[in-house]
């Protein structure tokens, strides 16, 4: 039997090891110069102003929509078509997810779609750069009449939409869980520009408390602190940080490597009858690749997924749709989102990751069509 290809695997070698060690090494494991660091690349990399470092991008999602004050009464327009986790802090904030419907190609949140839902409760509006392609962020903002706009980004670090890098517009949430193109095995990173709501968000992150604990903690400092108000506790670690700073330095190597994968998928799966590849975007970006997610036309889905593991290959769904969830039923009811669930019974990801050698492609591809040439 061949070997097992993933779906998904970090990439990671001894630099990394390197520097978590020398962490580990150093006395202070916890948030401190290492993070700082980080936050400082990323900010660059990303061309915004302030970039806050944490513990998930689950976390950064709860405390942008702290910082706007979302709650209660309000609405928050979102396609359905994207991870649990962005529906789940506006639900647990009190506030209620109103779905937007998607492009089939691209599995982008439509504009035009967005519009239609706003009304006097809407108070954000968060579209996803679904894959690593970026969302229509110009005919987003020319709807949304100064709604704000929250960019889910948790796919999209290395993810260009007209010349500028995803997340130096608007208040942008990464993910670096480890399938996201770089890892800190758990971790997120906000970045915005409002400095006085990144400063709220700041203290939010540890407890309210206005100084850094690395800092309280040093020679001849004054260990004593205020709260004005009460924060959280979503402060990334040092060992974390020290992995993010070498992916960083990785990243455009990864995402060439990414990016060189999944133009093999696009150029040898092309001509298969009943497998639709993801589409491109009509205006100028550069795509992460985070995913490749194909939509499975000529046979039942599960039975793909089967012949996929009876030959050893991985594979992914990103994602159930989010209104179908259970609860997200029973609290607000069904809605109609004809795409949404069309795309929803046939997407599939195939493996994607920067280690995928030339061999392990081309055999899922020889895979995918035995299954369905
Ligand atoms: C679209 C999307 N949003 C948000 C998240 C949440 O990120 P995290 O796992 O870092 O909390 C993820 C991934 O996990 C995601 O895929």
């Amino acid at each position: 039997m061949d070997e097992f290809i993933p779906m998904s695997r970090p990439f990671l070698d001894n630099e990394e090891i390197e520097a978590v060690t020398e962490v580990l090494k150093s006395g202070w494991i916890t948030s401190g110069p290492k993070a700082k660091a980080f936050e400082e690349a990323f900010a660059r990399y990303v061309d915004a102003p302030y970039a806050l470092a944490l513990s998930s991008g689950t976390a950064g999602m709860h405390l942008i929509l702290k910082a706007y004050d979302i709650g209660a009464g309000d609405e928050v327009i979102t396609p359905s078509m994207t991870f649990a986790s962005t529906i789940n802090q506006i639900v647990l904030a009190g506030a209620r997810p109103v779905f937007a419907d998607i492009e089939y190609d691209t599995l982008l949140v439509r504009p035009e779609k967005i519009e239609k839902l706003i009304t006097r409760k809407t108070r954000a509006i968060i579209p996803v750069h679904f894959a690593g392609a970026p969302a229509d962020l110009d005919a987003i903002r020319d709807v949304a009449g100064g709604i704000p706009i929250i960019e889910d980004a948790a796919h999209a670090i290395g993810t260009y939409y007209h010349g500028k890098h995803i997340g130096a517009k608007n208040p942008a949430v990464f993910s670096f869980h480890p399938i996201k193109n770089i890892t800190t095995a758990e971790g997120g990173m906000l970045t915005g520009y409002d400095e006085e709501l990144m400063q709220r968000i700041r203290l939010l992150r540890f407890h309210g408390i206005e100084r850094d604990a690395w800092k309280r903690y040093g020679k001849a400092s004054d260990p004593g602190y205020d709260i004005t108000e009460p924060g959280y506790k979503y402060n990334i670690t040092d060992i974390q940080a020290a992995l993010g700073i070498v992916q960083m330095k990785k990243l455009q190597d990864i995402n060439q490597r990414r990016a060189r994968i999944a133009h093999h998928y696009l150029d040898q799966l092309s001509d298969i009858m009943g497998l639709d590849l993801p589409g491109m975007p009509p205006y100028e970006h550069l795509h992460a690749w985070h995913l490749f997610v194909v939509k499975v036309n000529s046979m039942e889905r599960r039975n793909f997924m089967e012949a996929l593991a009876e030959n050893n290959v991985g594979y992914g769904l990103h994602f159930p749709a989010c209104h179908r969830l259970d609860y997200v039923q029973r609290l607000f009811g069904k809605t109609d989102l004809p795409v949404t669930e069309d795309t929803a019974a046939k997407i599939i990801s195939l493996p994607l990751y920067p280690g995928m050698n030339d061999s392990q492609t081309q055999r899922v591809i020889n895979v995918v069509r035995g299954i369905l040439g």
